[in-house]
């Protein structure tokens, strides 16, 4: 079996493409076509098996996104602890997006994703590569103006 048609029916197989996309992400902010297409052509394997494995995880993005990507954190604990729907519901009533949009002024991205490994300090959010922690109303609106004006 060829590498190409093993990396077709597994996008999981291939490290080197995994890292690849991973790369072309931090460059670009997401996976563009001709981003793809470009991962593509360099490691010589059909853009389907690139999109493939773009498309499978949820680690890559699609689309453009803002500055700033808040992902609330939708894990049990922090939805015990009265993070979860109440702040994402919070955060969409401020930034006036829904989840999965990102602000007009291309400055803030909302997601929720699931554990952020900090239960103890629920409820969390990541913003970028920062974790914030033990989140109520008063701190998230602290933290949005410190980037807004940032
Ligand atoms: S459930 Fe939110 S950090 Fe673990």
């Amino acid at each position: 079996m060829a590498l190409q048609e093993i990396q077709e029916r597994n996008p999981s197989s291939s490290p080197m493409l995994l890292a690849a996309l991973y790369i072309a992400q931090e460059r670009y902010g997401y996976l563009s076509g001709e981003a793809m297409q470009y991962v593509a052509h360099q490691l010589g394997i059909s853009f389907k098996a690139v999109y493939s494995s773009a498309s499978f995880y949820s680690l890559f993005r699609m689309k453009p996104v803002g500055e700033y990507i808040i992902q609330v954190c939708e894990g049990l604990s922090c939805f015990l602890n009265g993070g979860a729907e109440r702040l994402v519901d919070y955060l969409k009533g401020k930034l006036g997006i829904e989840v999965g949009e990102t602000t007009p002024d291309g400055k803030f991205t909302l997601e929720v994703v699931q554990c952020l490994a900090s239960c103890g300090t629920s409820p969390t959010m990541r913003i970028n590569d920062e974790l914030y922690e033990n989140l109520t109303k008063e701190r998230v609106n602290a933290i949005l103006k410190q980037l807004a004006e940032g």
